[in-house]
């Protein structure tokens, strides 16, 4: 049979979400089949660090649950500044890590259990802070203790002011990063919240969903 797949817009599904299904498509019938997303039933670890760029982060979470994503969100404490966990609680309708200790399911360590469990951790924002720790190998929370603990792929999503993205250190870390696998998208240049322009605005969920994609096919 005939045919091909390519992604659609489902204006009638998904109107507020500009959303994409896959689709395969038949071409002696013109028949349409949804198809899963590559990540649906994927075990999926979405770390939040502390910029004002995490509120986009919910909109990825929401957009990754959509797709059939098993999404786990992790905030650092500078992260709760910006945003609450009761979001992602509700988006992912799981509980939401950030200790270190006082474990809230994996009593062997929360770095182990939610480690073992992932087949993608993302970091989206991925403070320069954050960025740093985990070049150097540092681990004093959570969320950089995980990052040394997953066997799976890792993908950040820098956001900064653009001076903080243009310094020399950050950019080692970037390469080191880059060198060590983690899969680095954008960020891409434009307004950012401190009212400049200029390099350091975070992708938007749609790249990052691409670049999730793209991770979890290598
Ligand atoms: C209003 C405001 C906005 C901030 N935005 C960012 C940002 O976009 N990127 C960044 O790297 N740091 C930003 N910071 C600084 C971080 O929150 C700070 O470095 C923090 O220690 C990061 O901690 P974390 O990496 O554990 O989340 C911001 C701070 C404030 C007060």
């Amino acid at each position: 049979m005939k045919g091909g797949w390519g992604r659609v817009f489902v204006p009638q599904l998904l109107a507020s979400e500009r959303f994409h299904l896959n689709v395969i498509w038949f071409e002696s019938t013109g028949g349409l089949m949804a198809v899963a997303s590559p990540y649906s039933g994927v075990e999926i670890l979405l770390g939040v660090t502390g910029g004002v760029a995490a509120y986009k982060a919910a909109d990825l979470c929401s957009k990754l649950v959509q797709g059939g994503g098993l999404v786990t969100a992790v905030l650092t404490t500078a992260a709760t500044q910006f945003i609450g966990a009761t979001t992602f609680e509700a988006l992912t309708g799981r509980p939401v890590y950030g200790d270190l200790f006082n474990p809230q399911e994996h009593y062997r360590g929360e770095h182990i259990g939610l480690a073992q469990r992932a087949r993608l951790m993302v970091v989206a924002p991925a403070s320069a802070n954050y960025l740093g720790k985990v070049a150097n190998g540092l681990a004093d929370d959570l969320l950089s203790t995980l990052a040394l603990t997953i066997t799976c792929p890792l993908v950040l999503a820098p956001a900064m002011n653009n001076e903080m993205w243009r310094k020399p250190a950050v950019q080692r870390n970037i390469e080191r990063l880059r060198a060590d696998g983690a899969l680095l998208v954008g960020p891409s240049s434009g307004w950012l919240s401190c009212g400049q322009v200029g390099p350091g605005r975070m992708s938007e969920p749609a790249e990052i969903i691409s670049a999730i994609e793209m991770a979890l096919r290598s």
